[in-house]
């Protein structure tokens, strides 16, 4: 049974009550539905509205309905109730007859949508930090696992300095900080409660709001009621988080389908997140990589959905608005699998140590080196850096590496070059000398892993 019937003299066509139903969707908010309506039932008391024993009995059928809906939330959807909201008032109404027909007084479904969704919004962004410092750790965990593995670093894909493998995990790390960052301030942001905003002017019952948002877990009630009803910008911050931590999960795993491939053979992904060719036995394709790659695509087109969604919309509630629901719930859970997936790939990721560094040994990733190295011998940067391209060009033409040249052979190019530097051109050197903050020495990497796990340990 609609919840607004009264004004009607037909009922609404098959097809339009499929397409404007909104319960397939926003029944995952059964338990949000719930508590805000027993946080409202309780308000209605401090107004005369309900007496003790009625909200006493309002509650317990609440309580009951949501151990029940806890337990198996699919049940729902056997109903035809029009949306979630719809869907826990009749149910009560069931429960306690006429006495449950009190419980919407004051209220409308526009700010208990706006509220329920923002309770489900805390809660998964309560998630989703947790699983972005799961994948951190693992991420950790692989730092300190390959913490002295050299690894070609690439500018334009083409080998460029080397750094460590610790230091390509600990660049991911870094990035998903930033994400919990923002997460944090979205939900901060969101931390505030509409409901008793009413439909869009107020409810017009004098309910201490501030009171009722604190029983709700919020931090306060909103201000404007036009605005509180019609905001969705939790929606679009949280679906804008998502997006970028997606680009960096899809960063990451592309890196890895690039290491993972025959040509560089740098990793090997476990036998748990790979998967075979129908056609070519040989086959082992990163799928979850790519997946999470292909995922993230998904993840954005939903953030610019609501955007469009939103951007022409007159204050203040709108039917529109309904449909922010299906791409927020798909990205953030997309987001989550992909972090979990993730976590499975860095746990089970072989590096092949002797792969990466004769590729970090290849392609005059030393250059720079040479270049500072005669830079300390009184060569202006840009005169050295002149000199190393002629003595890379040789290189390049007789087909070897830049230490594989006698001294004599190195001094036909600048006579400044001495025996000591040799020593200068190794891999070792390349790596510790970057003992600046952030730099990819070994020391610099400890510190960073010993930093970073030490704010971990204290979270
Ligand atoms: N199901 C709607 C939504 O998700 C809430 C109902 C508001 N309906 C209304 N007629 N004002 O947005």
């Amino acid at each position: 049974m609609a919840l607004w019937g009264g004004r009607f003299k037909e009922k609404a066509s098959v097809q339009f009550k499929k397409f404007n139903d909104s319960l397939p969707v926003d029944y995952r908010m059964a338990v949000q539905d719930i508590v805000g309506s027993i946080a409202w039932a309780e308000a209605l008391t401090t107004v005369d509205v309900l007496s003790q024993d009625e909200f006493t009995r309002l509650k317990a059928a609440l309580l009951e309905l949501k151990a029940s809906v806890e337990e198996n939330p699919q049940q729902i959807l056997l109903s035809d109730a029009e949306d979630i909201h719809s869907w826990v008032e009749v149910n009560l109404i069931e429960k306690t007859g006429d006495l449950g027909k009190k419980l919407h007084t004051g209220r409308s479904r526009n700010d208990q949508v706006a509220t329920d969704l923002k309770l489900w919004c805390k809660e998964t962004g309560g998630e989703i930090l947790f699983a972005l410092v799961s994948l951190q750790q693992a991420l950790l965990n692989l730092a300190e696992r390959e913490s002295n593995t050299v690894l070609p670093g690439y500018t334009h894909l083409q080998r460029a300095q080397p750094v460590t493998f610790g230091h390509w995990c600990l660049a991911y790390v870094e990035m998903f900080d930033r994400d919990i960052g923002r997460l944090k301030d979205t939900l901060y942001r969101a931390d505030t409660s509409p409901l008793g905003s009413g439909a869009l002017a107020g409810t017009a019952y004098p309910i201490d709001r501030d009171l009722l948002a604190q029983n709700l877990g919020f931090r306060s009630a909103t201000l404007n009621s036009l605005d509180a009803v019609s905001d969705r910008d939790h929606v679009l911050e949280l679906l804008s988080n998502a997006s970028i931590s997606m680009m960096h999960l899809s960063r990451f795993a592309e890196d890895l389908i690039f290491y993972n491939s025959g040509e560089a053979g740098f990793v090997e992904m476990s036998d748990l997140v790979s998967s075979g060719s129908s056609l070519m036995p040989q086959k082992k394709n990163p799928d979850a990589c790519e997946l999470i790659r292909g995922k993230a695509g998904r993840v954005m087109g939903s953030l610019s959905g609501m955007m469009v969604t939103m951007k022409a919309l007159p204050l203040a509630y709108n039917k529109d608005m309904q449909e922010d629901k299906e791409g927020l719930f798909d990205a953030l859970d997309t987001w989550q699998e992909c972090m979990e997936m993730a976590v499975l790939v860095a746990d089970g990721l072989k590096v092949n140590r002797a792969r990466t560094l004769a590729a970090a040994q290849q392609g005059y990733a030393n250059s720079t080196e040479l270049a500072d190295y005669l830079v300390s011998k009184d060569v202006p940067f840009r005169e050295a850096h002149h000199i190393v391209g002629e003595v890379v060009l040789a290189a390049i033409e007789a087909d070897h590496a830049l230490e594989d040249f006698s001294l004599a052979q190195l001094q036909q190019y600048s006579d400044k070059i001495e025996q000591d530097v040799f020593g200068h051109l190794s891999i070792e050197s390349c790596l510790d000398k970057r003992v600046a903050i952030g730099g990819t020495s070994r020391t610099q990497v400890q510190k960073a892993l010993a930093d970073i796990q030490g704010n971990h340990d204290s979270l």
